[in-house]
């Protein structure tokens, strides 16, 4: 499980796309592209499999993975679907939305997809890619984001590639990830819905479709400290390797800075710029969050990264989250 493979990248042809369906089947691993970021895939009903995730990411086995599959009648052979969850998979799959359900007791999961839980996260994604492969494996997949435990999710082949070396014996390739942050969790388990992890769908939404509120959670609360409802949650994420500082209205020399919106002034004295949307557009920002972090990560340039406010509503929130969970020290 710790020989080293050679990592190769292609562009997901059809050709590949078969190919990469045997080595799923074979039980070994696959990188693929989604509408969110790059996963890394697995069958979800193969053990050896599974666990060559955890092996190849360094993850904790007490974070469990999201499964994927391609379509409804498929989702409902691994979870229980409450009134909620077929509203918003109507509304929002395929598409960026992972939903949390009671596991249906003869799904046919290897358990550490769901850390040992009797819940299951699920998506049916939307990339093309993704789709065929699906469909091509005939299998559900597991795949969290394709990185290494605790570094920034991958929003290009090559971020794949480079963290991954050796490590995932294929990665298809498909141009950069549109959406460029993880899907929207969210909890149907428990006695009102919940926002585990915002995203490109916002809670404003999906509260739209359920006619109803949303409970959201902060990482920063400490009852998730006694009981977390996602695993996840509170492992350090997406970190950098250089320091960010948030929220800042000017730059210290040495920095770069990480702008949004059109303010030319807060980039005086920045060693170098990146800026997420220069027109101000949330999803530009969250399209470009990722890449421009892993652009700016250069410990041997800069001595950290500035990073200007960013509003703090729709998809901001997902925004300021990542950027938040980035900032926390190890
Ligand atoms: O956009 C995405 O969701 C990407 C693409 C590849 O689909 N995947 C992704 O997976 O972000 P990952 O493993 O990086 O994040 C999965 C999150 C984790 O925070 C995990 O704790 C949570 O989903 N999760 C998975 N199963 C859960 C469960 N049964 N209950 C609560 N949270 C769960
Ligand atoms: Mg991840």
């Amino acid at each position: 499980m710790t020989t080293r493979l050679t990592t190769r990248t292609v562009d997901a042809t059809p050709a590949a796309i078969g190919e990469a369906a045997d080595i799923l089947r074979a039980g070994r691993l696959v990188a693929f592209p989604t509408e969110t970021v790059y996963g890394l895939g697995a069958d979800a009903r193969n053990p050896d499999a599974v666990a060559r995730i955890f092996a190849a990411k360094g993850r904790p086995s007490i974070n469990p993975l999201i499964t994927h599959v391609a379509d409804i009648p498929h989702a409902q052979k691994l979870g229980r679907f409450c009134t909620y969850a077929e509203e918003l998979a109507a509304a929002f799959w395929p598409g960026p939305m992972t939903l949390v359900l009671h596991r249906q007791d003869d799904a046919e999961l290897a358990d550490a997809v769901t850390a040992g839980l009797p819940t299951v996260a699920i998506r049916i994604p939307a990339h093309p890619v993704a789709q065929a492969l699906l469909t091509a494996s005939g299998l559900a997949i597991a795949a969290p984001s394709a990185n290494p435990s605790g570094r920034l999710s991958p929003t290009a082949p090559g971020h794949v590639a480079q963290e991954l070396d050796g490590k995932v014996e294929l990665v298809l390739a498909a141009g950069r990830a549109d959406a460029g942050l993880e899907s929207t969790v969210i909890d149907l388990t428990g006695p009102a819905p919940r926002l585990l992890r915002p995203g490109t769908i916002s809670a404003e939404e999906v509260e739209a479709v359920l006619e109803g509120p949303v409970e959201r959670i902060s990482t920063s609360d400490a009852k998730l400290a006694e009981a977390p409802p996602s695993p996840g949650l509170l492992l350090r994420h997406y970190a950098p390797r250089l320091p960010l500082r948030l929220n800042a209205r000017s730059v210290e020399p040495g920095e770069a800075l990480l702008a949004f919106g059109p303010n030319p002034f807060i980039a005086k004295g920045a060693a170098e710029v990146a800026n997420l949307s220069p027109k101000g557009d949330l999803a530009e920002a969250a399209s470009n969050l990722f890449a421009m972090l892993h652009h700016l990560d250069r410990p041997q340039d800069f001595t950290a990264i500035a990073v200007a406010p960013i509003p703090d509503h729709g998809i901001g929130l997902a925004l300021n989250d990542r950027l938040q969970r980035a900032a926390q020290s190890s």
